[in-house]
């Protein structure tokens, strides 16, 4: 049982520490600031980035997840994943913007 523990807590570990990179570092050790950024020069508005995401990930009511089909139309990608600010494996919360309690 204790190993069992220790193996589960090492393994969980082991995740959060390759885990621990930017959204938007991963995709650009991937593809550089050009898969996001067109040029790599961020736009003023941000549309041209969440283009891109579902170029390559698909829209809202194609991702798996009902949040995502539920949001479509009011929601961007990045209203709940900021690339910057998140890291790889985060999950977006849902508490930013519904205090009701909603969850995925
Ligand atoms: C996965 C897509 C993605 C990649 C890759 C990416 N970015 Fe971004 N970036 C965004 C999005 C989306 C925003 C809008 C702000 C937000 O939601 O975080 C942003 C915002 C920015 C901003 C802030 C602009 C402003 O006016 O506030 C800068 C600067 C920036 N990115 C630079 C870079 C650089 C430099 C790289 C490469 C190292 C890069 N980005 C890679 C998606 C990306
Ligand atoms: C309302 C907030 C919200 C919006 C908007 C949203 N997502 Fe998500 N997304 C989530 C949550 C929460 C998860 C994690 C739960 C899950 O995977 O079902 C997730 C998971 C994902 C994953 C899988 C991540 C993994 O761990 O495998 C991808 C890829 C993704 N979203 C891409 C997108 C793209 C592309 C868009 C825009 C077209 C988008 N999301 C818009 C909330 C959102
Ligand atoms: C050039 C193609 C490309 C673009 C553009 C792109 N992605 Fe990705 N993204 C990938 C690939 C490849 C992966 C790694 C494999 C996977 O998890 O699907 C990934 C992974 C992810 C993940 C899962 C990370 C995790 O936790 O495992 C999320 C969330 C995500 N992308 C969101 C976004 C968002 C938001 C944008 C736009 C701001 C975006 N992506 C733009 C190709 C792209
Ligand atoms: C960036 C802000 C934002 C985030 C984060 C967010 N939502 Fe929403 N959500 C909205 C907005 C705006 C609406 C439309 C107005 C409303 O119903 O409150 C909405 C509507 C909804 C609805 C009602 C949809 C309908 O058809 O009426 C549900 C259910 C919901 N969200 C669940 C979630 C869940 C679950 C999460 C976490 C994965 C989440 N939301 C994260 C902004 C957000």
């Amino acid at each position: 049982m204790r190993k069992w523990l220790m193996l589960l807590f090492c393994c969980s570990f082991a995740v959060s520490a390759v885990s621990a990179e930017l959204l938007a570092d991963m995709h650009a050790d991937m593809a550089g600031c050009e898969s996001c950024h067109e040029d790599g020069e961020p736009s003023s508005d941000f549309a041209f980035e969440n283009e891109q995401c579902q170029t390559c990930h698909g829209a809202m009511t194609e991702l798996d997840g009902e949040h995502h089909a539920i949001h479509d139309g009011m929601l961007v990608c990045s209203d709940c994943h900021s690339p910057h600010e998140m890291e790889v494996g985060q999950q977006p919360g849902c508490d930013d913007c519904h205090d009701d309690g909603r969850t995925p």
